[in-house]
């Protein structure tokens, strides 16, 4: 954080200059796109996030940003948000945001100009694809922040032409291959969803990248070092200026938007455990599981032997309210070496001395996060980036492995065992070497990162 704050970056333009923030109002969204809140208005702008009722951002938090809710209407389904099919869901808010919006974004440039303050530009979430149009017929420039990788935003582009090559829709016996146009990444890690309708998929894809080409910029929370030729490619495909700032975590902590209390008694517990004993093991906000599913990993968690602290969301297991579904006999087993919480401070957690591994679903914030601890991770990706995170952490940085079968408690064990006792010395070697990179790009003066950061500030003066 001392990099970025004060002096050199902050210019008298840009603390006259008011950025309009639109986040996509679910966790894995939410965390980054305040994060960037944060560091913009740390360099002087002056920060409004417009936001939806539902799942809005704590503003007491923020007491330095102005909020602006718009009204959504979901069905009760739709706000659970997780378990829900997500691309009828993004789609669903798409659709239901678009009049809202147009509405609040034309009254608060109204109001702006008859204060006579200058609005920079609208920075919304790359899967807000509708309001492009509306940037454009309010005439504001549009730049997008995309919260997971870079990999993963250049196979949604590929995405026509992956199927005019039939690698669309994946089947066997091709899951194996490898992509062409996308080394490493094979047929099966392709960031599809599962979805009841694939056609919408797609069509939700095509709009976010039709719209992002017609955008003034992309910010991506990653660095250059971490998908370097990919980066190239990207630039190329969109022919747009993109700005990778990141890891944002390394400036602003998520944790002030988290949407659920995160429970701080995990902290008093890994400071009784022994040093990088610990497995921690969670699978974000969104990812359900099968009762199955739920009974095997905690079987395979009690016959590891290791000691975990174990984050089971309300909600994580389709049809069960919240740890009914543990197997006769789970607690005793586990007494003393296991712990159970609703949810918690993830970066402390896994900045924390005891923690050795981290068994997660491979979204892109636990992987960075897991990145800039330098902890080693097992990767049990279900969908869409998670995929493709999956394969970089495993096959291209090496700094953890993957699940790749069925989920069942030998797999497991022999999965924990790998990351916790035989294979840690040399994965925890690799993974704090790519910290310690990751970590220079934030440097100030020849950090990737922070010259990066400079473009765009730039980048965002030359628009008025
Ligand atoms: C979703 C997608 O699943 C993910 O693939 C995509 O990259 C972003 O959107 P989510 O599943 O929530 O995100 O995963 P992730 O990206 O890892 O974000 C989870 C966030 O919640 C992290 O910032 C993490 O620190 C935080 N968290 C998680 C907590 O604060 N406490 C917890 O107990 C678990």
């Amino acid at each position: 954080m001392e990099n970025l704050q004060g002096g050199e970056l902050a210019t008298k333009k840009q603390s006259k200059c008011r950025l309009l923030l639109f986040p996509l109002p679910l966790q894995g969204h939410l965390n980054p796109m305040l994060q960037l809140a944060n560091i913009l208005y740390s360099k002087g702008f002056s920060i409004t996030i417009i936001h939806t009722l539902f799942n809005s951002p704590n503003s007491s938090t923020y007491p330095h940003f102005h909020f602006h809710s718009i009204p959504l209407s979901l069905s009760q389904s739709e706000s659970q948000s997780s378990g829900v099919d997500i691309t009828a869901f993004l789609n669903s808010l798409n659709t239901k945001c678009a009049e809202p919006f147009r509405q609040s974004l034309a009254g608060l440039l109204s109001h702006f100009r008859q204060t006579n303050e200058t609005v920079g530009c609208l920075i919304t979430d790359a899967v807000w694809y509708f309001s492009q149009t509306i940037a454009d017929e309010l005439k504001i420039n549009r730049i997008i922040l995309r919260t997971s990788n870079i990999t993963c935003f250049l196979a949604f582009s590929y995405f026509p032409l992956l199927r005019k090559k039939g690698y669309i829709p994946q089947q066997d016996p091709q899951m194996d291959d490898e992509v062409p146009d996308l080394p490493p990444l094979r047929v099966k890690d392709i960031p599809t969803v599962k979805s009841t309708d694939p056609e919408t998929l797609e069509k939700l894809l095509n709009n976010m990248i039709d719209a992002a080409k017609r955008s003034s910029g992309i910010i991506f929370n990653s660095c250059d070092l971490l998908e370097q030729s990919e980066l190239i490619k990207l630039r190329r495909e969109l022919n747009v200026p993109i700005f990778t700032i990141g890891p944002f975590n390394k400036l602003f902590p998520a944790a002030a938007s988290s949407l659920l209390v995160q429970d701080r008694s995990s902290i008093s517990w890994l400071d009784k455990q022994e040093p990088k004993s610990v497995l921690y093991v969670s699978f974000g906000s969104l990812v359900t599981l099968s009762k199955t599913e739920f009974v095997e990993i905690a079987t395979g968690l009690a016959n590891s032997g290791k000691p975990f602290l174990w984050v089971v969301r309300v909600g994580l297991v389709r049809g069960s309210g919240w740890l009914e579904g543990l197997p006769d006999g789970f607690s005793d087993e586990i007494e003393g070496r296991g712990y159970i919480v609703k949810w918690a401070p993830q970066e402390e957690v896994l900045g924390h001395p005891a923690v050795g591994g981290f068994w997660t679903h491979s979204g892109w914030n636990s992987t960075l996060e897991s990145i800039c601890e330098g902890i080693p991770m097992m990767c049990f990706p279900i969908a869409g980036d998670q995929m493709v995170n999956a394969r970089y952490v495993s096959f291209v940085w090496k700094i953890g492995i993957q699940i790749e079968e069925k989920l069942d408690r030998e797999r497991v064990e022999k999965g924990i065992r790998r990351l916790m006792i035989e294979e840690k010395e040399e994965m925890t070697e690799k993974a704090m070497d790519l910290k310690r990179k990751v970590d220079d790009c934030l440097k100030e003066d020849d950090g990737s990162s922070y010259r990066n950061m400079k473009d765009l500030f730039a980048h965002i003066l030359s628009f008025y």
